[in-house]
């Protein structure tokens, strides 16, 4: 029997404990959190992404401004615009919508951005912290896939996890997670030879190519724990990386396409930005 992780409930009861914390400490220092984003261009993704996360900001009382730039910004105004949010103390985070155009140097803007309004975790400072076991932003869809791998109360201590893909922004810090859970962990991608052999080895298989229904039935371990962070558009209507009709009775838990990751990602993208407004204001974390 496959059981569904359910990630829209589980994002929900996240939204809600940040919305309690915001709200009690918007009370107490008389400043809510603020989130700018910076969005540039017109990709249609980019925008229904940056849609929903304002969308979560306002329903948990954390204050959003969207930045929207022209893609022929330069590399220099869009570093000079960051260095003002660096310095104005009334914004808490800053969100740098990715991809950016092909003319920005990405590792340079976010190095740009200070470490601690980092949302995104995508700091070099903040991975070198992941890296080394210390305490820094997570990166939202990782840490959130580690919600949800934790809500099915499996052990990850000495599992084989698989992880396909190797973003900087999912697949690389999620094997890194991973890792510190204490999994034996194997990053595969676009270019490894017998995919199938790693992936039928996986007691914990996180699909994040961005390819559609890439991951069959017949490649994953009877009772694996499988999430999909694909979001592929096929025929109108989006698939993961893993085709989830095959996988029924086959995997034990398994993340549906819509409804699962990408909620996730957003709450903790809440909990990150209530984490840097704490730290920046002096406020314990918990
Ligand atoms: N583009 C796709 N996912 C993300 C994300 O998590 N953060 C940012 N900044 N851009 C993205």
């Amino acid at each position: 029997m496959t059981t569904i992780i359910d990630g829209k409930a589980l994002a929900k009861a996240i939204r809600e404990d940040v919305k309690k914390e915001v709200l009690e400490l918007t009370e107490k220092t008389g400043v809510s959190p603020h989130l700018v984003v910076i969005l540039i261009g017109d990709d249609p993704a980019s925008h229904s992404y940056v849609k929903a996360k304002e969308r979560a900001c306002k329903n948990a009382g954390i204050r959003s401004t969207k930045l929207l730039r022209e893609p022929n910004i330069s590399q220099s105004q869009l570093l000079d615009l960051i260095g003002t949010l660096n310095r104005d103390d009334d914004v808490h985070g800053i969100l740098v919508q990715l991809p950016l155009p092909k003319h920005i140097d990405e590792n340079q803007v976010l190095l740009t951005i200070k470490k601690e309004k980092d949302v995104d975790g995508f700091h070099p400072l903040n991975i070198a912290a992941l890296h080394m076991n210390e305490d820094g932003i997570l990166p939202a869809t990782p840490k959130g896939i580690l919600t949800m791998l934790k809500s099915t109360n499996t052990p990850l201590k000495g599992k084989k996890a698989v992880v396909v893909g190797r973003s900087n922004i999912v697949g690389k810090p999620t094997a890194a997670l991973l890792l510190k859970e204490h999994a034996t962990v194997t990053i595969a991608h676009s270019r490894t030879e017998d995919l199938s052999y790693h992936t039928r080895d996986a007691d914990i298989l996180v699909a994040a190519a961005g390819r559609a229904k890439m991951i069959t039935g017949d490649m994953i371990k009877e009772g694996a724990v499988v999430i999909d962070v694909g979001v592929n558009r096929m025929d109108d209507r989006l698939v993961g990386d893993v085709d989830f009709d095959d996988l029924l009775g086959k995997a034990s838990f398994l993340t549906p396409v819509p409804g699962g990751v990408g909620p996730m990602t957003i709450a903790s993208l809440l909990e990150n930005t209530l984490a840097c407004y704490k730290n920046l204001k002096g406020i314990a974390r918990d």
